[in-house]
């Protein structure tokens, strides 16, 4: 059973100065309020209004680094292909690729995305479980590094396609090692009842059979066994499994060069002990160290996830049921996590004085009609009134890219902080957008 992305109700939550000292790029000034990177957020609000996205460039930059040191540290020759999912905006695909990261996509959408931010076809890893055939033709057209094969109808969908286009793919095959990765039930991926991979039993075989297909050339293998991983235990079991399959192979004489390492790598939203990228380094090199692999790592939610914040308004404050609900402008149509997987995210009033505020307990709500549609439950929150902001904290992974319009409430606008300013990188959608590709049939006009 799996565990919830909630940690267990016995952990304290952290107060809100823990959270702040957790968090380098955040600071509180006594006037000018919650600071990213030096940054007043207030100005934000006050210019950009809210709901609205806060991204640290510097964050992304200092985490993308080291995350190499890391693993250059360990002597692995490592490359790093950002997931590009948990947040594909152009700047920050812009950002990374100047880092030198290739790109992790998982749709001919997000290929594309990843062409417009400058990103070249050799740079980009083509994952998922089901790329249609017009995603297959468009990543053989632009030349993708690897495509991460699921499955023996994918590998034999694509030999045709390749063949028909005189092409070769490179293709590494992604095995299911059944490793349960001890996160949320929704975003575990190496178990052997999950959609994700190939059986391990499997595995050996296709490769085989991959190497003789026309219009296939395997170069590898791949494994991705969940997302916000908190024990390396589950790592250390999967690569193990992998290079197993490695000496496997070659002993059957098959050549192996590449070992994709998948993502994973969970981050502390509630300031839990989570691991380093020292760590993700040693589990890797302990595994693969003395195999002469080309290494990749596919990490998302630890570039992005603590690098951003949801900045929102409280519309107001209600007392029913005897609990005292803080209602916000943004919504589960913005931030779904906690909706969806019980997700736990800091939550910090932007204003000095409201952050040392006596705390009692208050649910955090949206303003959609669903009960669901909570950030959190009984939190320890200072008092807070209309137009007091919040800040709601490791926003930067999967934030922006799963919201919806849903009630007709437009996507929040976007801003990047750099260089001791701010972007907005994208801006607030207009509600007429949300329509604006509507037809209504001839009979109803
Ligand atoms: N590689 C593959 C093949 C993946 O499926 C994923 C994530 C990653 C890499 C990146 O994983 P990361 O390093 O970001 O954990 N929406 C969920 C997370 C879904 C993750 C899906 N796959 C959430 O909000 O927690």
């Amino acid at each position: 059973m799996a565990a919830s992305l909630a940690p267990a109700a016995n952990i304290a939550d952290p107060t809100i100065a823990e959270l702040i000292s957790a968090r380098p790029q955040l600071s509180m000034h006594a006037m000018d309020g919650l600071l990213v990177d030096g940054l007043p957020l207030s100005h934000v609000a006050d210019e950009v209004g809210t709901p609205t996205w806060v991204y640290s460039a510097a964050t992304m930059r200092a985490r993308y680094r080291a995350l190499t040191t890391a693993l250059g540290a360990a002597r692995l020759d490592v490359h790093v292909h950002y997931a590009m999912k948990a947040n594909d905006h152009l700047a920050i695909l812009r950002l990374f690729s100047r880092e030198g990261a290739g790109v992790d996509v998982v749709s001919g959408g997000e290929l594309r995305r990843a062409r417009a931010a400058g990103i070249p076809g050799d740079h980009i890893v083509f994952s998922g479980v089901g790329k249609s055939p017009v995603e297959l033709r468009l990543a053989l057209a632009e030349g993708v590094a690897q495509l991460n094969v699921e499955s023996a109808e994918e590998l034999a969908m694509l030999s045709e396609i390749a063949t028909a286009m005189g092409r070769t793919a490179r293709v590494a095959l992604r095995v299911n090692p059944d490793v349960d990765a001890g996160t949320h039930a929704k975003i575990s991926t190496g178990r052997a009842q999950d959609k994700f991979g190939i059986p391990y039993a499997d595995a050996a075989a296709l490769y085989a059979h991959a190497a003789i297909l026309p219009g296939i050339h395997p170069i590898g293998l791949a494994v991705h066994i969940g997302s916000q991983i908190l024990s390396m235990a589950p790592y250390r079991a999967a690569f193990s499994r992998v290079a197993e399959l490695v000496r496997a192979l070659r002993a059957a004489g098959q050549a192996v060069g590449v070992v994709d390492c998948g993502g994973g790598l969970g981050i502390p939203y509630r300031n839990e002990p989570a691991p380093s990228p020292a760590a993700l380094a040693g589990a890797i090199a302990g595994a693969l160290h003395n195999l002469d692999l080309r290494v990749m790592v596919e990490p998302g939610r630890w570039l992005v996830g603590t690098a951003g914040l949801l900045l929102a308004s409280v519309v107001l404050v209600k007392h029913t049921g005897g609990a005292r609900f803080v209602v916000l402008d943004a919504g589960m149509n913005d931030l779904i996590r906690p909706a969806m997987y019980d997700a736990w995210h800091g939550i910090v009033p932007v204003a000095a004085a409201e952050a040392v505020g006596p705390v009692s307990l208050a649910d955090v709500v949206g303003p959609i009609c669903e009960t669901g549609d909570t950030f959190t439950r009984a939190r320890a929150l200072p008092p807070l009134a209309p137009g007091s902001r919040v800040a709601i904290l490791d926003a930067g992974a999967y934030g922006a890219v799963m919201s919806s319009a849903y009630n007709a409430r437009g996507l929040a606008a976007e801003v990047m902080v750099h260089d001791g300013t701010f972007t907005v990188i994208r801006t607030r959608q207009p509600v007429e957008a949300l329509w604006a590709n509507d037809r209504i049939p001839k009979s109803l006009e």
